[in-house]
């Protein structure tokens, strides 16, 4: 472990990411548009839309504080079911309403809620629509989407413009134009709009964070992060997938369809939005190799993705710049043979940390000055044990219980209800939500001029110079369920 005390170390570099943008002269959008390489043309969609009178920043805007947090669920397949439970064991939650297309399926979820003690759940299902019958009721403060992804644009923006707080599924919408829509209409309606990136509330990927903004890293330079999951046997399920939607987005589009799982705690420790933005984004695609390769060996001629064509590429990589000069590589495969990971990455001027390449339990490694010397990696427990996230100190032992995803869907959902209970700023908004889903469509672009820059929308319209904690949030109770 530290060969000096830790407290010298956050001495001597504590604070400096913090006062980096502004001592860096970084003063506004204009200026550090100008002290960077960002190309003068903006990509379509890139330039930020007027906003319209009345309209203003979701930035800091703390939820009302509520008594109780009253969920409606839409979409109730495998991830729906499983949060929708997780949602009900929150101390201060209570699920009153949920929706799915398949009627049997809100049925199913409402009997499991009253046989666990919770109070019956209104169902609503039976048609494409039903949700928006659901999104009247009036005992709703968060509606949870959990649907295929071609519904989260129009499910979404239907959830704030019926007066409810929203956290959506990866990503939010897949076009810039609906993303720009989502911030404004979360900008107009007062509501909080906010990705369900649970990974960002990973304990690895918090104390990542934590060790960045003490300084662990000096500065950081660049990091590293995806969603490299091997999916194929899923997607040709016939019973994961509903209707195979997840296999159909690859006969659509050349797409990093899913990287936020990688990105987002990468740019969480970046202050992106909150001391430094996204500028450009080039991708890169592999051919589409694997899906049509696994088809051949294990699925039968007879089934119905024989007659499909699959066009996005197996590896979809992003490099995107950042107007403080650092970088990020964003990456998402799920049709390659290969073992999980989420990359989980980040490196600065005094060292680096890497997730899912350790030999020890917490799966990471690391290498910091002056700590370490001698070119080998060392096991990261000793340094989770000291910036383990406050989170994880207060709710670890009920997330593993309770929740999926190794705890991280319980913190999530945790820390929502706390957020909207007490009162506080959300610690993923709008703007992060945006930026994090915007190498969805961004992706398509530049693969389109043949991986050439393109544009990263600024979606807090020049505010993202502004320090702001986020996910790095302080330690504060639950209020009591009375
Ligand atoms: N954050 C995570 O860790 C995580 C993990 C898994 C899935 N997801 C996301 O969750 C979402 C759902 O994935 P899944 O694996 O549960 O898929 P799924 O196919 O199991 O479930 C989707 C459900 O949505 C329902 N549905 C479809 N159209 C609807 C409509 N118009 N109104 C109401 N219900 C509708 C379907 O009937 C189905 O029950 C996706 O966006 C996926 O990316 C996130």
């Amino acid at each position: 472990m530290p060969d000096i005390p830790a407290v010298s170390r956050r001495l001597l570099l504590g604070g400096t990411l913090a006062t980096g943008a502004v001592a860096a002269g970084l003063g506004s959008a204009t200026g550090a548009a100008a002290a960077t390489s960002e190309a003068p043309s903006p990509a379509d969609g890139a330039a930020a839309p007027s906003r319209r009178s009345g309209q203003k920043s979701m930035i800091n805007v703390p939820f009302e504080p509520h008594r109780t947090v009253r969920v409606g669920v839409i979409g109730l397949g495998n991830r729906g079911s499983g949060m929708t439970t997780g949602w009900s064991v929150v101390p201060g939650a209570l699920v009153t309403a949920v929706c799915d297309i398949r009627a049997d399926r809100a049925k199913r979820s409402a009997d499991g809620l009253a046989a666990a003690g919770k109070p019956r759940p209104a169902e609503y299902g039976g048609s494409e629509d039903a949700y928006a019958k659901m999104l009247r009721r009036d005992d709703i403060d968060l509606v949870y989407i959990a649907t295929p992804w071609e519904f989260h644009y129009e499910q979404g923006r239907a959830a704030l413009l019926s007066g409810k707080h929203v956290v959506v599924e990866l990503p939010i919408a897949t076009e810039l134009h609906e993303l720009w829509d989502l911030v404004d209409t979360s900008e107009r309606t007062r509501r909080n709009l906010m990705l369900s990136e649970n990974c960002s509330y990973g304990r690895n990927e918090l104390a990542m964070l934590k060790m960045a903004h003490e300084g662990l890293f000096g500065e950081v330079t660049n990091g590293h992060g995806g969603y490299l999951h091997d999916l194929r046997e899923l997607l040709f399920s016939d019973t994961y997938y509903t209707d195979a939607w997840r296999r159909r987005w690859h006969t659509r589009s050349t797409a990093s369809f899913y990287a936020m799982h990688g990105l987002a705690p990468v740019a969480a420790a970046m202050d992106i939005n909150r001391g430094d933005r996204m500028t450009t984004l080039k991708a890169t695609a592999t051919a589409p190799k694997g899906l049509a390769d696994y088809r051949e060996r294990f699925v039968p001629k007879s089934h119905p993705s024989w007659r499909e064509t699959y066009i996005n590429g197996d590896l979809v990589s992003c490099a995107i710049e950042t107007a403080r000069g650092r970088t990020i590589r964003a990456e998402h495969d799920v049709s390659s043979p290969r073992p999980y990971s989420r990359i989980n990455s980040l490196a600065g001027s005094r060292g680096i940390f890497e997730d899912y390449a350790g030999t020890s339990a917490t799966g990471g490694r690391i290498y910091v000055e002056p700590d370490h010397s001698g070119h080998s990696w060392r096991d990261f427990d000793t340094y989770l044990k000291e910036f383990d996230h406050w989170l994880w100190k207060k709710i670890g032992d009920d997330a593993a219980s309770n929740g999926g995803h190794g705890g991280m869907d319980y913190v999530l959902q945790w820390r929502t209800v706390q957020l909207m209970r007490a009162g506080l700023v959300p610690d993923i908004d709008v703007y992060d939500s945006a930026s994090w889903c915007a190498p969805v469509p961004l992706s398509v672009m530049s693969l389109k001029k043949k991986g050439r820059p393109v544009d990263v929308p600024d979606f807090t319209r020049g505010s993202w110079v502004n320090l702001r904690s986020g996910l790095d949030s302080r330690s504060t109770d639950m209020p009591p369920v009375s």
